[in-house]
């Protein structure tokens, strides 16, 4: 690819063009192989798809994209009065995508159809569960691996029940990773349609050691990438091995992004899922 690769730190890596704009022209074999070695890719300085499907069609070359009774697109742009916190300017507690869904996909696609300005907050949260298992002290982890997260969601989408352990195994691969939904900080304000969360096979004194380890962790700065929007950024991001969230944004700061799911092939069904309407 004629294109300047910067590594992000600490993972991920920045395409940018070094003449030829169009985002098609990136090999899809070679973004797949920086993919499974960085595990977030940010496309900056490409042509923007001037609409959801163009953007849609795009991801189509990525794999089978996963569909939403909303269609492949995710408008993610502040409601004036959100029934789910997904729709809010609040922050997002790390958690997985497909937690609730009967797959879970592989790759995560944003566009930024709009950033905030700088100051007004809204970047996106990832963090490495392979860095966070490698760099933790080994109590923590063995407390980890005792405990299974209980969840329970119910938003317009859905209504479901997830049951996963904290530690588990990549669905493809032979390593472990962390699949954790993090309860939200109070502190952090207003929280629109929390999910109900219980967290089973550890003592009741164990409880907040149990968040405050994962927090340690998953925020370490070893560990943790927060991605601050520019407007016409792609970032594809690896939803097997990541968490991933969001800071709170200013009100009407009129940020817009799109999101697309696109499934593993073979396609992840999800082991979790204890029951799903
Ligand atoms: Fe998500």
């Amino acid at each position: 690819m004629d294109c300047e690769i910067t590594y992000l730190k600490p993972y991920g890596v920045l395409i940018t063009p070094k003449s030829d704009t169009n985002i098609e022209a990136l090999n899809i074999k070679e973004l797949k192989q920086f993919f499974h070695q960085e595990h977030l890719i940010l496309l900056r300085g490409f042509d923007a798809f001037d609409s959801a499907d163009k953007f849609a069609e795009y991801c189509e070359n990525w794999g089978e994209v996963s569909l939403w009774p909303f269609g492949k697109v995710l408008e993610l742009i502040q409601q004036d009065e959100p029934e789910d916190h997904i729709f809010d300017n609040s922050y997002m507690p790390l958690h997985w995508d497909g937690m609730y869904r009967p797959q879970v996909p592989e790759y995560q696609i944003f566009q930024c159809v709009k950033a905030p300005q700088a100051g007004q907050g809204g970047r996106t949260t990832f963090s490495n569960t392979l860095l966070a298992l490698k760099n933790a002290p080994e109590e923590h982890v063995s407390l980890w691996k005792k405990t299974t997260g209980n969840y329970h969601r119910k938003m317009s989408f859905y209504n479901s029940k997830t049951v996963s352990p904290i530690i588990t195994k990549h669905p493809q691969r032979e390593h472990l990773v962390i699949r954790y939904n993090e309860p939200h900080i109070e502190e952090k304000g207003d929280f629109v349609n929390p999910p109900d969360l219980n967290f089973t096979g550890i003592e009741a004194e164990e409880v907040e050691l149990l968040h405050a380890s994962l927090r340690q962790a998953l925020y370490d700065p070893q560990n943790f990438y927060a991605h601050e929007w520019q407007t016409g950024d792609v970032v594809i991001c690896d939803n097997f091995s990541l968490l991933h969230g969001r800071e709170a944004f200013i009100t009407q700061s009129h940020r817009h992004l799109r999101r697309v799911q696109v499934l593993s092939n073979p396609p992840v069904d999800n082991p979790s899922l204890e029951s799903y309407q």
